[in-house]
């Protein structure tokens, strides 16, 4: 679709899809409610589970939500980027919008294509990851393209998606802010730039009470449609290998040195980089779900890195049986 027929359609309270550079969004206004329940509709999402918003930079978000100089802080450090901030809402933003909740998560993304078309529809817009409602995030053309079938909104090519997970959520509305959603902005860069312990995710953010504050956080979510079995170790997963036949094996990185003729295996990575396995995740989540195959088998990385963590959560949601 060209940039002319995009921004006609959001202009007109239509939905497109396009590329951030963490994954792609269903972008639309998000200064219209009719426009938004198209987004929910397409997607099958409870309508009680809040959209992002995107703006170009803090000025603009200043204008849906009440700012303040934590976010001022943080937006000079990592917008335009991965970082979503959650902060009292203005009435400008339809309840729709953040599922009835009294503040709304708003983010600057980086990708050149989606700043182009906010800069020219000159409004914020609203725009969940591009998937069916608990389905993987998609993160390249191909992945999204099958997405929603014939009801296939148009799309944006943008190519692969850089990052690869979703940004990092971070509510400023407790004090100290906590961590909702692990992404690639981490704990410890986000107190290096506010000077500030923050809380990190933790099984409180997991409970009833805050899946109702940040409902998409929800246990299951990211899911391939084949069964995910994920293991605890890779030592874990390397024991049963014998017994896998003609089934889809991930592994973290191509330097273990395994043999597994009788699986498809894939490699997150060569050797092991965790910004590389975030960006190749879900297209290989993806690439393993098309195989039709009766199991897919990954472990956890065992490594203390934030970014590990990140994509742990992901993993651990995609799966079927909870370790
Ligand atoms: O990287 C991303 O964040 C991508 C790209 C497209 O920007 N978007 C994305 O949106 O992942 P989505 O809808 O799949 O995830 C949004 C999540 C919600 O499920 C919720 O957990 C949290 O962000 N969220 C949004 N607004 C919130 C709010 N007002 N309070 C708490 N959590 C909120
Ligand atoms: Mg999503």
């Amino acid at each position: 679709m060209s940039f002319d027929e995009c921004i006609h359609r959001l202009n007109n309270n239509g939905v497109c899809i396009l590329p951030s550079e963490t994954v792609y969004g269903l972008a639309c206004s998000a200064l219209s409610a009719e426009a938004v329940q198209k987004v929910f509709k397409l997607k099958g999402r409870p309508s009680s589970n809040p959209l992002i918003v995107h703006v170009l930079d803090h000025s603009d978000a200043s204008k849906i939500c009440l700012t303040n100089p934590l976010s001022e802080k943080l937006s000079q450090f990592f917008w335009p980027g991965p970082l979503t901030l959650v902060l009292p809402k203005k009435n400008c933003v339809p309840p729709e919008v953040t599922a009835g909740l009294d503040t709304v998560g708003v983010r600057s993304p980086s990708h050149p294509k989606f700043r182009k078309i906010l800069s020219s529809v000159g409004f914020p817009l609203a725009a969940p990851s591009a998937n069916k409602s608990n389905k993987i995030s998609p993160t390249s053309y191909d992945d999204v393209k099958g997405e929603f079938g014939l009801d296939s909104p148009p799309i944006i090519d943008g190519g692969t998606c850089e990052l690869g997970i979703e940004s990092t959520v971070l509510d400023l509305t407790t004090n100290p802010p906590q961590i909702l959603r692990l992404g690639m902005c981490t704990k410890d860069q986000i107190e290096d730039v506010i000077g500030i312990k923050i809380r990190g995710v933790n099984k409180i953010t997991r409970s009833h009470l805050a899946s109702k504050k940040s409902p998409g956080l929800m246990s299951k979510h990211y899911c391939p449609d084949t069964p995910l079995i994920l293991y605890r170790t890779i030592d874990k997963l390397i024991e049963s290998l014998p017994s896998i036949k003609d089934e889809v094996i991930i592994l973290p990185k191509k330097s273990h040195n395994l043999s597994v003729d009788n699986a498809h295996t894939f490699y997150l990575s060569e050797f092991g980089d965790p910004i590389e396995i975030a960006h190749n995740l879900y297209h290989i989540l993806h690439l393993s779900d098309r195989l039709n195959k009766k199991r897919i088998h990954a472990s956890l990385l065992d490594n203390k890195n934030e970014i590990f963590s990140a994509i742990n959560d992901r993993l651990s949601r995609a799966s079927a049986n909870c370790l």
